[in-house]
């Protein structure tokens, strides 16, 4: 393991806004040297922040995720939008969001479905009237017994389909399967978490961080929440390999949209805009965005 970024201050994520946000800490490690209890620890994070996650997902990167869910809404709304379903749908606020959008979109709000591991998580998603199995994502989006219009992998949670052995055929597999569950013009929403050109060295691909989240409770009294800590794992994927995810996979790189969610710009007015990859520098790097169609 090598320590790269420790003490990163994400309060540069909302340049310009007025969010308080996570403090994390941050190492990188190899996919094939993931600890056999990495799938645990991890689901374990989101067990532990389930109570306030919704709020700090928009309280403190609420521009980015604001723009991300109108991506998606937009490339949902040109399908027949019956039924769209989000792989690690945790609380489901986003998939619920994103089906709103839609709905002011095309005048149709789709029937939401996820699958989730923590029942802390699949509770509140229940709640809001999204259909969730308790099932591992490594395996597949299961058969809901219709066929799907949208399949959502947001938050990087693509990047939880790892093995340590099989590596990148695992995920090639969690493409098609998508693949094979979606409708003819069905459309596929990936937000990956993008590599950081810092910490791209010795094959390392698997940010482990810990994170401590900071909620602003009352905007009033300017209160603010301090949640515990939590450790997780995801993968991050540098844009050639996000590309040869999709060419291995059923979905055809050329009806594929790339491009990138900026953090740290200079420009307030940047952060949180999708841009293409012409238009970024690394180190503005965040989120890569992309549709698939089938
Ligand atoms: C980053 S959160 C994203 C939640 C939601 N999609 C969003 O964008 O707000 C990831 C979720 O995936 C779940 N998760 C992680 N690994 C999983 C796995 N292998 N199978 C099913 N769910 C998993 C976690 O419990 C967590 O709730």
């Amino acid at each position: 393991m090598s320590e790269i970024l420790d003490g990163l201050e994400f309060a540069d994520l909302a340049a310009g806004h007025d969010a308080v946000l996570e403090e994390l800490t941050l190492t990188l490690v190899r996919e094939a040297d993931l600890p056999d209890d990495w799938l645990a620890t991890t689901v374990d994070c989101y067990t532990t922040e389930a109570d306030y996650y919704e709020l700090a997902q928009y309280r403190h990167i609420g521009p980015l995720k604001a723009r991300i869910d109108e991506f998606a809404a937009d490339h949902v709304a040109t399908t027949s939008a019956g039924a769209v379903f989000d792989v690690g749908v945790g609380d489901g606020h986003r998939l619920a969001r994103i089906c709103g959008l839609v709905a002011e979109r095309c005048g149709r709000r789709p029937e939401m479905y996820g699958v989730e591991l923590s029942s802390r998580m699949i509770e509140r998603a229940r709640a809001r009237g999204i259909h969730v199995y308790q099932q591992d994502m490594r395996l597949g989006v299961p058969d809901v017994e219709r066929e799907l219009d949208g399949v959502l992998f947001l938050s990087g949670d693509l990047g939880f389909v790892m093995d340590s052995l099989v590596g990148p055929t695992l995920r090639r597999q969690a493409l098609d399967s998508a693949y094979e569950r979606l409708r003819a013009g069905g459309c596929v929403i990936l937000e990956l978490v993008s590599r950081d050109p810092r910490a791209a060295e010795g094959g390392a691909d698997v940010f482990y961080f810990s994170r401590v989240p900071r909620v602003d409770s009352d905007e009033d009294e300017g209160r603010a929440i301090t949640g515990p800590q939590t450790w997780q794992y995801i993968k991050t994927f540098s844009r050639a390999e996000a590309v040869a995810l999709i060419e291995a996979s059923r979905f055809s790189l050329a009806d594929a949209s790339i491009s990138y969610v900026v953090r740290n710009s200079a420009d307030a007015e940047r952060v949180g805009l999708h841009v293409a990859d012409n238009e970024i520098t690394a180190d503005e790097s965040y989120r890569l965005l992309i549709s698939l169609k089938k």
